[in-house]
Formats: C-alpha cells, sequence, structure tokens
C-alpha cells in the first residue's frame, strides 16, 4: 500500500526565545518566517520558515502551565515533535488506534494555518512525538 505520510510538514523545535531564533535562522542561513501565529489551546507562539515543501516550526510556550512550557523545563530546548504530512489525519489517526496505539488526540483537531491534526502519543511511536497534519490546501 502506499504510505499515508507523504511529506515532512514541519520539525518543532522548542526554544525559550523566538525571537532569537528566528533571527539566528535568519542572520546564519537567511530562512525568513512564511507564518506566525499564537496558538492560544495549545498556549505557543509559533514561527513557520519555510525549507522546500517543509518547515521548521519554531515553538515557544505563551504561558507556564502549557505543555511546551513544562517540556521546556524538563528536557530544556531541542526537538519538540515531528509533524507528518497526510491526506486524511482521521484515517492515519484510526490507522494509529487500530495497531492498538496510544494517541493524545481522540480525533483531529484544528492546527495552526488551517490544518487539520492530531498528535501519537511518544510512548507508542518510539519516544518521538508525532502530529499527523492534513492540509486541506495540499492535496
Ligand atoms: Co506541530
Amino acid at each position: 500500500m502506499d504510505s499515508l505520510l507523504t511529506e515532512i510538514d514541519h520539525v518543532a523545535i522548542a526554544v525559550h526565545d523566538l525571537e532569537a531564533a528566528i533571527s539566528w535562522y535568519r542572520d546564519v542561513f537567511g530562512a525568513t518566517v512564511e507564518h506566525r501565529e499564537v496558538v492560544e489551546s495549545d498556549g505557543v507562539d509559533e514561527a513557520l520558515l519555510r525549507v522546500a515543501d517543509s518547515f521548521i516550526q519554531l515553538l515557544t510556550p505563551t504561558r507556564d502551565d502549557s505543555p511546551v512550557a513544562k517540556y521546556l523545563e524538563r528536557r530544556g530546548e531541542g526537538l519538540h515533535h515531528v509533524g507528518y504530512r497526510v491526506a486524511d489525519c482521521a484515517v492515519a489517526l484510526d490507522a494509529v488506534k487500530a495497531s492498538g496505539g496510544r494517541v493524545i488526540d481522540d480525533a483531529p483537531r484544528p492546527g495552526s494555518r488551517g490544518t487539520i491534526v492530531a498528535f501519537v502519543h511518544p510512548k507508542t511511536s518510539f519516544g518521538t512525538l508525532i502530529e499527523l497534519v492534513q492540509d486541506p490546501r495540499v492535496v
């Protein structure tokens, strides 16, 4: 069968100082921000920097009790999750559940920039938090 994963949508990196991280990517690599968004439900401020057909997603918490704030406290800055692009988030999520895997989101929900997303628990996906990303603008 064809893979349900069609592209690396983004690699998400948790940082303490979003502006400093954006400046570093700009000054060193010439990478520029294509999208900025505060996702209040997740307690994150994010910047997306395009790399070919994918993004680097720099994340910083907007409040102390957000999951990203807790992550930074426990693990420090670094790789937070990998977003895999999928054609249909519900189908990919069902595949995880059907295999007996643990999920964080029981059903697809709105993500940033108009996407539909669901997270898979890292205990299931070999230690890496995975986000399944359906982008309605990308077919
Ligand atoms: Co993400």
